[in-house]
């Protein structure tokens, strides 16, 4: 999406596509993407000099393992290279730099910039300022917009389609940025059903809620505090840590920690056609011997991330 920024004075309109919001890409764009990941991984070699001379930015003022190295992972892959900042306290954000100076710095360097960031709407702002194409790699409780590309890619995989299925989204649906995104994307997709796995404390924001209404009215929502209960109907269950890093205090992440934990004894009530997913990582809230379950797919949706990140660089660079 174009983002005019002239509003802003003395700032030039930039002309780069972002993708800061689940929702700035099309359905059909997604399937592009998808479509462009599968013939990668169908043929990785092809595509292994697509972006030779350019050049990406990682700037990570969050911890990250899977969101950074996947992107790093996808350019080498296609050929390109990359600068990074993994930890904000070596970078000048130390010396009180703006974010807005860094984003224009390093915009004047890079070809693509992927930010993570603590702050919610970090990369909206980071966006406007941004001469090269951005990607929120992740914005405080906000949104993480490539993970969903990512679960998208997944669930496409292993259910074959994106419409008509009911999704059990279980764990901290307050903080969980990736599960707000996911949602809104799925939202997209005719009769998705949503159940909403969560403690009372950490259920989905309404302001979540009222976006997904927005795009779709008849897009059914039904919240449970019981784990039970989305497991017997779900088609893909989606397990989420406990956000700590976003809680006040140790106290009552501690209450909430375990709240809800997958066992082999629990998966017994699903489908047998159910695909577990998890963005990763994990803490307590899937045991690891539900690892070796044929069900339990989120190593390789860790995985699909590095295709899908790849698509949906080289699109961002228009070399695919
Ligand atoms: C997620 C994130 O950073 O939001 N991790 C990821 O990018 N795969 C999920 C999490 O940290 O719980």
């Amino acid at each position: 999406m174009d983002r005019e920024c002239n509003v802003l004075e003395g700032m030039p309109a930039p002309r780069s596509r972002h993708f800061v919001d689940a929702l700035d890409l099309s359905p059909e764009e997604y399937q592009q993407l998808f479509t462009l990941a599968e013939e990668i991984m169908a043929d990785p070699a092809a595509f292994s000099s697509s972006c030779s001379g350019k050049l990406m930015a990682t700037l990570f003022y969050e911890p990250s393992t899977r969101t950074r190295l996947s992107f790093e992972a996808a350019m080498l892959r296609l050929g390109g290279r990359v600068i990074t900042v993994a930890d904000p306290r070596t970078s000048s954000v130390a010396k009180g730099e703006t974010l807005a100076d860094t984003i224009r710095t390093v915009g004047g360097y890079a070809d693509l910039i992927v930010l993570r960031h603590p702050k919610e709407g970090a990369a909206v702002l980071a966006a406007l300022y941004s001469p090269v194409p951005l990607i929120n790699g992740g914005d405080g409780a906000h949104e993480h917009p490539t993970q969903t590309l990512t679960d998208l890619c997944t669930i496409l995989t292993y259910k074959g389609r994106l419409e008509g299925l009911t999704v059990a989204t279980c764990g901290d649906l307050k903080y969980g940025r990736t599960v707000h995104s996911l949602i809104k994307a799925l939202a997209r997709y005719p009769g998705t059903r949503f159940i909403l796995i969560s403690p009372e404390e950490l259920r989905l924001p309404e302001q979540v809620k009222e976006e997904v209404l927005a795009l779709r009215e008849d897009v059914e929502l039904c919240g449970t505090t019981r784990m039970e209960e989305g497991l017997a109907e779900a088609d893909v269950l989606y397990m989420t840590r406990i956000q700590k890093e976003r809680f006040f205090n140790e106290e009552d992440y501690l209450r909430l920690r375990d709240f809800y934990v997958l066992t082999p004894e629990r998966l017994r009530l699903a489908r047998d056609d159910l695909i577990v997913m998890h963005p990763l990582p994990r803490v307590t809230e899937i045991v690891p011997e539900v690892d070796g379950d044929k069900r339990a797919v989120y190593f390789q949706q860790a995985r699909l991330g590095m295709f899908v990140r790849m698509a949906l660089i080289a699109r961002l660079l228009g070399v695919a």
